[in-house]
């Protein structure tokens, strides 16, 4: 009896294809060219190409490692390098965007002359999580869209990378973790979507996230908290039950991605703050434009709040493309918190 209700209610549940979920948002905007929508498109399509590599990953040593030839003969990739070169040859033809930034390049990438120019820039990182790829733990691609500032026609400059997360128009993630999700926000709700890899359509799940109002767990790398600010140190202690603080569970995976997805789902705070003894990085290790902008517009749009410890990033103006920041994401309540310590303790 149960098992005929259960088959009955799959049958008749609706099923929302990404493709479908996408084209309805875009009727809500009778403006629309349907270039946005085109664009996230591009981007999912990427992401089932990475996510055939990501599953390969394991088979290195058997079909050869980088700068090796595999067996058919042609030269192993890093995977890094492989999901860069997909992002970037699926979206430099198509008239869509103006320029794009990649983790995987100095400067910003041009649209080849021979192809036009279009209104959005597009800026990820292709595998965040790389070191991880070893261990078979997840890791995703992360992206940002913005509007182009220059004008229409014209090549896209760096002024058009460089803006702040307050102006993005899209945003959304990848994670190739024991399934393969795309999570994407166009500024009206959060929505996750799940990779059916026998149809090879992305099929939404995770309608309209919110973040839950009590969060689960706190999530940094404590390997190195005798390198972090008193305050830093201090709000460590307190979410862990000091000071009337609410006594949470951790968990780090060490994919910026992953453990972003997870604090979504689950509530709670993911921090990467400033390791004071590393005079290389005095801003932290988390990059801005295609790391913390992309995910701290979800994080808001899922009810959340992200800060550098002082203030709002998505208000940041970044003054070069890997432009650095500390970052504390995750229910309000909890980030206002980290600020507070920060203040009290670090001035
Ligand atoms: P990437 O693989 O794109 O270089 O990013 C790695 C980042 C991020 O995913 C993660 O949060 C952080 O590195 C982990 O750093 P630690 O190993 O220092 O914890
Ligand atoms: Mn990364
Ligand atoms: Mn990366």
């Amino acid at each position: 009896m149960m098992t005929t209700r259960n088959s009955q209610k799959k049958l008749t549940g609706q099923i929302t294809t990404i493709e479908r979920h996408i084209l309805e948002k875009q009727s809500q905007h009778p403006d629309a060219t349907g270039a946005l929508t085109a664009l996230m498109y591009d981007i999912a399509l990427a992401g089932k190409l990475i996510a055939g590599h990501t599953t390969q990953a394991g088979l290195a040593e058997v079909i050869g490692t980088t700068s090796q030839t595999n067996i058919h003969g042609e030269e192993v990739q890093k995977l890094d390098e492989a999901a860069d070169k997909i992002l970037f040859r699926l979206n430099d033809h198509t008239g869509r965007v103006a320029v794009m930034v990649s983790e995987e390049a100095d400067d910003i990438l041009a649209i080849p002359e021979k192809y036009p120019t279009g209104k959005y820039v597009l800026s990820y990182d292709p595998l965040d999580g790389s070191s991880n790829i070893d261990y078979n733990v997840s890791v995703g691609t992360i992206f940002a869209i913005h509007q182009r500032l220059s004008a229409d026609g014209e090549r896209g400059t760096r002024e058009d990378a460089l803006q702040p997360g307050n102006k993005i128009v899209a945003a959304g993630y990848i994670l190739y973790g024991s399934s393969t999700m795309l999570v994407y926000s166009v500024g009206n709700g959060v929505y996750g979507f799940t990779l059916d890899p026998q149809i090879g359509e992305f099929l939404l799940s995770h309608p309209d996230i919110k973040l839950p109002a009590k969060p689960k767990y706190f999530s940094a790398n404590l390997g190195y908290q005798r390198k972090w600010s008193a305050g830093v140190r201090k709000y460590t202690d307190w979410l862990q039950g000091e000071d009337g603080g609410p006594t949470l569970g951790l968990r780090y995976i060490g994919s910026m991605v992953a453990d972003f997805h997870r604090t979504l789902l689950s509530g709670g705070v993911f921090y990467y703050p400033v390791n004071t003894r590393d005079a290389k990085r005095p801003h932290g290790k988390l990059r801005l434009l295609y790391e913390v902008n992309p995910l701290a517009f979800l994080m808001k749009q899922a009810g959340g709040y992200t800060s550098n410890g002082h203030r709002d990033v998505l208000d940041i103006q970044p003054t070069n493309l890997h432009h650095r920041t500390p970052v504390f994401m995750g229910n309000k309540d909890l980030v206002l918190q980290a600020e507070k310590f920060i203040k009290e303790y670090d001035g």
